[in-house]
C-alpha cells in the first residue's frame, strides 16, 4: 500500500574537512508517513535531513522526491522541488519581527515572483489561506501578533503552519521540539502529526526524546555513525536496541 514518495539510494555526505557525515543511507519512504529520526550527536541526522532538499549537497548517492532525483536538478527545476519539501527548524526561524500572519505568508513566497514577494505583497487569497492555517493549529487568536511576543511552543506552531503554506509533499523537522518544555513539545508533535494525517503530508521528524518518537511516529530509524541501525515500527524498538543505538 501507498507509492513511495521518498527514495534514497546509497546518499553519502563527506564534509570539506574529510567528516564523513553519512556513510551510506538507502531508504524508501510512504506517502503519508510520519517518520522520526533518532540516533546519537553527530550520527548524521541533520546531514540526512538537511541532504534531502540539498540544503546540505551530498557527496553522492540519489534521492528520489516523487520520483524525480533532485541531486540532478538544477535552475527552475531544483527550485519547484525544494517547494514541495517544507522544513521545519529547532529555533523557529521566524521572522521576529513580522506578524504571525505575515510569517506564514512567507511559505507561499516559494510561489511568487521574487519581485512580488520582496515587496511583501500577498494576494488576498494567500493571506485567506494563511489564515486558515494558523487557525488548524490554533492560533487564529495570535494571527496579528509579532512573532517575538509568542510562546516558544506557539512559535513553533507558525514555524509548521509556514511549512503548511508551501502545501508540501514532504515535510521535514530537525528537531522542532529539542528548546520546549514537555507539554509545549506534546502539543506541538500532536500539530505535525494531526496535519500530516489530514494532507497526507509525509513527515520526517529528528528527535532526541525516543519516548515522543514513540509516541507519534508509525516508523522509527535510527541512525548511528551515519549508518541505519534501526528500522521499524515503535513497537518493535526494544529498550536493548535504544541502549545499543546510544551507546
Ligand atoms: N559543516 C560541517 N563540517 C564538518 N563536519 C560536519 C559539519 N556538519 C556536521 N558535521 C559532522 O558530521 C557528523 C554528523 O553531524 P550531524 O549534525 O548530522 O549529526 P546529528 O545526528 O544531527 O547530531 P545532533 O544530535 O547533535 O544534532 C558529525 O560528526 C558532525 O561533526
Ligand atoms: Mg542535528
Amino acid at each position: 500500500m501507498g507509492e513511495a514518495i521518498l527514495k534514497v539510494e546509497g546518499l553519502r555526505k563527506v564534509y570539506p574537512d574529510g567528516t564523513v557525515g553519512l556513510k551510506e543511507i538507502s531508504t524508501s519512504v510512504k506517502k503519508g508517513e510520519l517518520i522520526s529520526i533518532i540516533g546519537p550527536s553527530g550520527a548524521g541526522k541533520s546531514t540526512f535531513l538537511r541532504s534531502i532538499n540539498r540544503l546540505n549537497e551530498p557527496t553522492s548517492g540519489k534521492i528520489f522526491i516523487d520520483g524525480d532525483d533532485i541531486c540532478q536538478a538544477k535552475g527552475t527545476k531544483l527550485r519547484k522541488m525544494r517547494r514541495k519539501v517544507g522544513m521545519v527548524f529547532q529555533g523557529y526561524n521566524l521572522i521576529k519581527r513580522s506578524s504571525t500572519v505575515q510569517n506564514v505568508l512567507h511559505g507561499r513566497l516559494g510561489y511568487m515572483s521574487s519581485l512580488k514577494g520582496g515587496f511583501g505583497r500577498f494576494s488576498e487569497s494567500d493571506t485567506k489561506m494563511a489564515l486558515e492555517i494558523l487557525a488548524r493549529v490554533g492560533l487564529e487568536e495570535q494571527a496579528f501578533k509579532r512573532a517575538d511576543e509568542l510562546s516558544g511552543g506557539q512559535q513553533q506552531r507558525v514555524g509548521i503552519a509556514r511549512a503548511i503554506a508551501q502545501n508540501p509533499s514532504l515535510l521535514l523537522a530537525d528537531e522542532p521540539i529539542a528548546s520546549l518544555d514537555p507539554a509545549s513539545s506534546e502539543k506541538v508533535m500532536s500539530y505535525l502529526k494531526m496535519i500530516g494525517e489530514e494532507d497526507g503530508i509525509t513527515t520526517i521528524v529528528n528527535l532526541h526524546q525516543v519516548d515522543f518518537a514513540k509516541q507519534f511516529a508509525d516508523r522509527i530509524i535510527g541512525i548511528k555513525a551515519g549508518e541505519i541501525v534501526f528500522d521499524g515500527p515503535p513497537n518493535e524498538l526494544s529498550d536493548y536496541t535504544v541502549e545499543q543505538l546510544y551507546k
